[in-house]
């Protein structure tokens, strides 16, 4: 069965925008997914195709309506996974596309304005998810995000270099530094180790290089690495 995405979207001709190029792109056209996107407006039920209104309790914007959203929603009812893309979600993560990526698809929900009205996520048993705390216009563009970082993982989308790249995140560290020719370069030199064809030194250089990283930009992923890999991170970061 093909990995299938649907897109719940007032803005439809946003997809597949950007991932319609490069590595996803080709894999939509070589059928390995596919991408389907339902407007939102289609099932309003007035004349002006009115979509939302103003919320409870007053305040500013709009809020989607719930009727409409579950009506849209319902034109593509199955038993993939529903994520509603959201700032006020969890955060998104590599677990997150390898998860999905795994599964039949995803029905993926765009909100824009102040939001969407909440008896519809907690009733379609919708998953909140964030790809990051900033606020974004709307969730089209989250959209891309999370179906581009799955897409890559499905079978047969990507080469062999970049699996064994992949494994190297999802170990829990940033990557390694790359480098190639010129081994000179306006006087910046390529390390050592890289030129002295010791695959051992290497491994050892460029682990040492990614636990580095992680330490210095990521504090967060560092403490977790240390949890789980316990004495070989700790002594890898001594001094
Ligand atoms: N919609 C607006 N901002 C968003 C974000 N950071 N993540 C997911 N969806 C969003």
């Amino acid at each position: 069965m093909t990995w299938r995405a649907s897109v719940l979207t007032l803005f439809p001709e946003m997809f597949p925008g950007p991932i319609g190029q490069s590595l996803a792109g080709r894999a939509l056209e070589a059928g390995r997914w596919s991408l389907d996107t339902v407007q939102i407006r289609d099932f309003a039920t007035d004349r002006h195709r009115t979509v939302d209104d103003t919320p409870f309790g007053g305040g500013a914007g709009m809020v989607l309506r719930p009727d409409i959203v579950d009506a849209a929603s319902a034109s593509v009812a199955d038993d993939r996974p529903r994520v509603f893309l959201t700032p006020r979600g969890r955060p998104f993560v590599q677990a997150d596309a390898m998860r999905l990526s795994a599964g039949p698809g995803v029905v993926l929900l765009c909100g824009r304005y102040e939001g969407v009205d909440q008896r519809v996520i907690d009733a379609g048993g919708w998953e909140e998810i964030s790809i990051g705390d900033y606020v974004l216009s709307g969730g089209e563009l989250a959209a891309l995000v999370l179906l581009d970082a799955c897409v890559r993982l499905l079978p047969g989308v990507m080469g062999a270099a970049e699996s064994a790249e992949e494994e190297s995140f999802s170990a829990g560290l940033l990557e390694y530094p790359h480098y190639t020719r010129p081994a000179d370069w306006q006087g910046r030199l390529v390390p050592e180790v890289l030129l002295s064809g010791h695959h051992g030194a290497v491994a050892a250089w460029r682990r040492a290089e990614a636990e580095r990283i992680t330490r210095e930009r990521r504090p967060d992923l560092w403490a977790a690495y240390q949890r789980n890999h316990g004495s070989v991170a700790s002594r890898a970061a001594a001094p």
